[in-house]
């Protein structure tokens, strides 16, 4: 049974955010419907996510000092990571002395937030199909696993990286370098280590949105939502449509994958599961234990939203992944580079007929930072991702 409290009284349900970003802003959205209380932090004040909560905290969450005081400070019942750059290994120990449930689970967290720890688990202890890998500490160890059996063309990833950063292509010899060397300028913690992955031509991506939550029996089921088909531009998605046609062999395959690696990371929440298809072959390439980005257009496909869902998994509730209507997204960038500027043609973008909007809120633009997204459904997909792409273009940031 799950009771639920009254915020600020001492009766509440407390559930912190530790990441307050556009999907953060959400996943509080959805939790304060049901009178959760509600503690958004991140790492600069005004965060979208600050707005819509009733206590906004700002710390640096890779800090494990800070993130203890805070979390002892607030006592919180739940414990949400929304990005990857935590203090996990305090989670972890906060976790274990009893202190505190972190969603899905502190070692889930601490796995996805680095490339190794989950490629490991997914191809060599599960034994999912992946891309080719090798693990490098250096441009010779580099050249050499390319040299003995990942080949041309490969993609090079600093292993503590999100959002495409430090991340290329390599075609041929002479691109080794270069690759190794934005590599280095785009890790997470400095100086570190990559992976070179063989590079898998794929006929399409999909996130698989995998929920864990308790069933009727009071035992935990997996749910599947429709496969989320995705477009990616340098390691940024750019555009996200439900359903992706797929054959019935890889829809199994996918599901399959998504049911292993959830199951073994275990815990209650939604999962994003990125998987590549080509014909009915399916590869694991990464997964976050958490709301997707490409995951953004079920705020208009589904019933009950990915934030919807991961609110209601993590407190026990019933959950239904029934799609409303298929639908798309496309991401609204900032095109500029300024503090609180302002969105012309927000008129425009709603005139386009089965549209909705969603602005974040950011205090501040850069060109390629994402500041909104457009939605639109229609029965026909390919129709969908037209009027969401044509909404996001008359939607125009600007300088203040
Ligand atoms: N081995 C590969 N073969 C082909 N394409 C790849 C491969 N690895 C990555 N990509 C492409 O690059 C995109 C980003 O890769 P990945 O998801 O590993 O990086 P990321 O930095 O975690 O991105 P994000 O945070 O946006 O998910 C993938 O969605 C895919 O389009
Ligand atoms: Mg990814």
């Amino acid at each position: 049974m799950t009771t639920l409290g009254t915020p600020l009284s001492p009766s509440a349900t407390k559930v912190m955010l530790l990441g307050s970003g556009e999907l953060g802003k959400e996943v509080l959205i959805a939790l304060q419907r049901l009178g959760v209380e509600t503690i958004a932090v991140d790492r600069y004040e005004n965060a979208p996510g600050h707005q819509v909560a009733h206590h906004a905290r700002t710390i640096t969450m890779s800090d494990p000092a800070q993130l203890k005081a805070l979390i002892e400070a607030e006592r919180p019942h739940l414990v949400v990571p929304e990005i990857e750059a935590i203090a996990t290994p305090m989670l972890q120990e906060l976790e274990a002395a009893g202190a505190v449930r972190v969603i899905p689970t502190a070692r889930a967290a601490r796995l996805t937030m680095d490339r190794e720890g989950i490629r490991r688990l997914a191809a060599e202890t599960l034994g999912l199909p992946t891309s080719p890998y090798k693990f490098c500490d250096s441009l010779q160890e580099l050249q050499a696993a390319i040299d003995a059996g990942i080949g041309y063309p490969c993609i090079v990833k600093p292993v503590m990286s999100s959002s495409g950063k430090g991340q290329s292509k390599i075609d041929g010899p002479a691109d080794v370098r270069s690759a190794w060397d934005y590599a280095m300028s785009g890790g997470r913690v400095g100086p570190g280590r990559i992976i070179v992955e063989g590079f898998i031509a794929f006929d399409y991506e999909i996130t698989q949105l995998t929920v864990r939550a308790v069933g009727t029996s009071g035992e935990i089921e997996t749910h599947f939502c429709e496969p989320i088909g995705h477009l990616q531009v340098s390691g940024d998605y750019v555009e996200s449509w439900q359903p992706h046609p797929m054959t019935p062999k890889a829809l199994a395959e996918s599901r399959r994958i998504a049911k292993a690696v959830t199951d073994d990371l275990g815990g209650q929440g939604l999962y994003g599961v990125e998987l590549f298809v080509k014909g009915d072959d399916v590869w694991f390439s990464e997964v976050s234990p958490r709301p997707h980005d490409t995951g953004m257009v079920t705020m208009i496909t589904q019933w009950q939203n990915e934030f919807e869902l991961h609110a209601r998994a993590i407190l026990g509730l019933p959950v239904s992944t029934e799609l409303r209507s298929p639908g798309a997204s496309a991401v609204i960038y900032g095109g500029v580079q300024a503090q609180g500027i302002v969105f012309d043609g927000v008129d425009e973008a709603l005139q386009v007929p089965q549209t909705d909007l969603r602005l974040f809120g950011k205090p501040e633009s850069f060109s390629k930072r994402r500041m909104g997204v457009a939605l639109a459904f229609d029965a026909d997909v390919e129709k969908a991702r037209e009027q969401a792409r044509l909404a996001a273009s008359k939607v125009r940031p600007r300088k203040a």
